[in-house]
């Protein structure tokens, strides 16, 4: 019996973890790589997420644009002080920034935090690969020291 009640639990749990491609699927995006420049650009994507029974569609942006090495820059737009969503060179006072609108927080271009401003850490950096010329977005990593 207990045993019954446990393996509900157990699958809820799992669940996740169970379903096909969880954890490591790619989004695709409209956004032609060979389009990318230096300039950053925003790219929108959209998923199904999945609440135990809710099931919603959801929008979410990337901030993209290709490094001096060629190599493609995806970034998170949600600010690392309180998750307001950042933009792209939008304040007057500081050009080629990403600029946080709610507390005045300032980016460098590569995603880092700017000193006296309050975000305490970069932006975070969405994983990405190339299919058939677009770019697909994948999970956030961890920023490597
Ligand atoms: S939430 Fe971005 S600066 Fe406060």
């Amino acid at each position: 019996m207990a045993a019954g009640m446990l393996m509900p639990m157990v699958r809820f749990a799992i669940d996740p973890v169970l379903k096909a491609g969880a954890g490591g699927d790619f989004i695709p995006t409209k956004q032609k790589v060979d389009d990318l420049t230096t300039e950053p650009v925003r790219v929108d994507f959209q998923y199904t997420q999945k609440d135990a029974w809710y099931e919603s569609e959801v929008t979410n942006t990337a901030w993209v644009y290709l490094d001096e090495a060629g190599e493609i820059v995806a970034l998170s737009p949600v600010c690392k002080h309180l998750g307001c969503v950042v933009d792209w060179n939008t304040d007057e006072a500081n050009p080629n920034k990403f600029f946080c609108p709610c507390h005045y927080g300032l980016y460098t271009k590569d995603g880092m935090n700017v000193a006296g401003t309050p975000p305490l850490g970069p932006l975070d950096l969405y994983d990405y690969k190339v299919k058939d010329g677009y770019l697909h977005i994948g999970q956030i990593k961890p920023w490597e020291a």
